[in-house]
């Protein structure tokens, strides 16, 4: 069975497009394309259609990565289409819930990304817009952890199956 993986933060320009191409890159690492895809939305409508922040665009850059993500909106479909719908912070998770009707089953698939990592467990993944591209780079370091750690919880089950 192939596993989905959606990465929601408020604009879908810096955090979550940057966890997209990080997890991206570790599925070609560990050769699990055939098994697990993943993708980036936002909760907010500002950015719909551009490319991701010069600054998430720089860094991932610096780290090997190229992104070809379009801004785009979370919609109610994602909530079928995706295992995992991961907010990074806990805003994000609270604005993802709210757009699933009262006692739906699917409020199961939705997470914050903390959830996922060791070493950021008890953190969430700060929003970078407002900073300078050090905090950029933070936000890349963290995700990468916790991306690892998210690909390894994954490919647990695949094992255990
Ligand atoms: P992101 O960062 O949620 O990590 O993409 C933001 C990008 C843009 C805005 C807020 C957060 N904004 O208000 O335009």
């Amino acid at each position: 069975m192939k596993h989905s993986v959606l990465f929601v933060c408020l604009g879908n320009i810096c955090r979550s497009p940057m966890a997209e191409g990080i997890f991206n890159d570790l599925i070609r690492i560990k050769r699990v394309e055939g098994y697990i895809s993943c993708d980036s939305a936002g909760t907010g409508n500002y950015h719909i259609g551009n490319s991701p922040d010069f600054r998430t665009i720089q860094v991932c850059n610096d780290h090997g990565i190229q992104l070809s993500h379009k801004c785009r909106q979370i919609n109610l479909k994602d909530f079928d289409k995706y295992d995992y719908i991961i907010g990074m912070d806990n805003e994000n998770y609270k604005n993802i819930l709210k757009l699933l009707p009262l006692e739906d089953d699917r409020v199961s698939k939705v997470y914050t990304m903390g959830e996922f990592s060791k070493k950021y467990s008890q953190l969430e993944v700060p929003d970078p817009y407002h900073g300078n591209k050090n905090e950029f780079e933070k936000v890349f370091i963290q995700l990468q952890e916790s991306c690892e750690e998210l690909l390894n919880q994954i490919l647990s089950i695949k094992e255990a199956n």
